[in-house]
């Protein structure tokens, strides 16, 4: 069986080098063209988890693509061999900044998702199309029930990369049915990891958030830091106290999807939502930020209109907090996994996430305790 990965040096992407190689003899990355060594940074990245593949550069075969361009950028030939040589494509590769443009995000999400089925159709052995979605699909959808058949753009998006997701899942499915051939939507909640972050590891998106008040505070007077860490002064992010996230351990995720693109089917799309099976409450992340940085935040219903200095400064310096992180501390939607349990007969997710996995997963990549102090 020959299989191609896109996206294999990202967060999710190294795992799932891991799980297909644990199958397979050898897989084809198709990589970022011009980047640095792909099979060098793959290869930290697994050293890193503790997972070392000694064989790593005679079990990759590496070939660099241009994500957005017709045929990938390569080559006619280039294409149709690559095409012809495989029974699975695994579409992992995207742009997942909350804060990016709607064109920025579809240029690679959905045009790249666009040029990657197009090696899938074009393969003489009908390849297998592995789409790596996200649960956030459901977009500005923020309570019930999102099922794995749903689909529905009519509750807008809270950003544009879920529009841009859900265009490429869109795609996926035209695709599917144009070409009469099977495809698997893999949406995953947020993922997340407890080893402590390392220069060799790519960044989860909970990291970002640390990053961003790790920027914040690094601005902040010693009058401000006094007031962060008082009771009487705590920055107020809008949200809600029952909200809760849907957060996954990395591992678990790419385990998970491995075993479920075994299933058997035929031809149309099989979509699974790619989830723990206990949602993590906003306060538990509210904890553990307290707990990195010392400082307080309280949720409230809407921005304060009269800001504290320091909460106009992160508004005003951290648009990818306020706008890309924050309505999700509002989200009270569950995601039903009943097409993953029929399959593995669990949820994705069942390594228990609080307060502490959290922690330890953010801890070393921030300076927030320090800065405060
Ligand atoms: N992180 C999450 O919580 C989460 C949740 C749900 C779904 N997902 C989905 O999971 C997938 C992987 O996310 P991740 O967290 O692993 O992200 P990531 O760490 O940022 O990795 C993104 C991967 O995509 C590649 N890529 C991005 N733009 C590219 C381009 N123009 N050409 C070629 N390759 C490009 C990156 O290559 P370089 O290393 O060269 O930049 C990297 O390998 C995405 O499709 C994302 O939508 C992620």
């Amino acid at each position: 069986m020959r299989v191609a990965l896109t996206g294999a040096t990202g967060f999710l992407g190294t795992r799932l080098v891991r799980e297909l190689l644990s199958r397979h003899g050898a897989i084809t990355v198709l990589t970022r063209a011009g980047g640095a060594d792909p099979v060098d940074r793959i290869a930290r990245a697994l050293h890193a988890v503790g997972t070392p593949e000694p064989r790593l550069a005679e079990r990759l075969r590496v070939v660099e693509i241009e994500l957005s361009r017709a045929d990938l950028g390569l080559s006619a030939a280039a294409f149709r061999e690559l095409a012809d040589g495989l029974d699975a494509v695994w579409h992992c590769a995207g742009d997942i900044d909350l804060e990016a443009s709607l064109s920025r995000v579809r240029a690679v999400n959905v045009e790249g998702t666009r040029n990657v089925l197009a090696l899938a159709a074009a393969g003489r052995r009908d390849p297998l199309f592995c789409h790596i979605s996200t649960a956030f699909v459901a977009g500005g959808r923020r309570t019930g029930v999102v099922y794995e058949d749903d689909l529905d753009g009519s509750w807008g998006f809270e950003n544009a990369y879920e529009q841009s997701k859900y265009e490429a899942e869109l795609l996926v499915h035209s695709w599917a049915t144009a070409h009469r051939r099977p495809a698997v939507v893999l949406r995953p909640s947020i993922l997340v990891d407890d080893r402590a972050p390392r220069p060799e590891l790519p960044a989860h998106p909970l990291q970002a958030v640390t990053r961003a008040i790790e920027a914040i505070l690094k601005q902040a007077t010693p009058l401000d830091k006094v007031l962060l860490a008082s009771t009487k002064g705590p920055i107020r992010l809008p949200g809600a106290p029952s909200a809760h996230l849907n957060l996954i351990p990395v591992d678990d995720a790419a385990a998970a999807m491995v075993e479920l693109a075994q299933a058997r089917r035929d031809r149309g799309v099989d979509t699974y939502h790619v989830v723990h099976h206990r949602d993590v409450t906003v306060a538990d992340v509210q904890h553990a930020l307290r707990d990195l940085s010392r400082t307080r935040f309280t949720l409230v219903q809407e921005v304060p209109v009269r800001m504290t200095v320091l909460e106009a400064k992160l508004h005003e310096h951290m648009p990818s907090l306020t706008s890309g992180f924050l309505p999700y501390l509002a989200h009270r939607r569950r995601y039903d996994d009943t097409h993953v349990r029929r399959v593995l007969g669990t949820s994705a997710g069942t390594t228990p996430i609080g307060a502490g996995y959290l922690l330890s997963g953010l801890r070393d990549s921030s300076r927030l305790a320090e800065i405060t102090r």
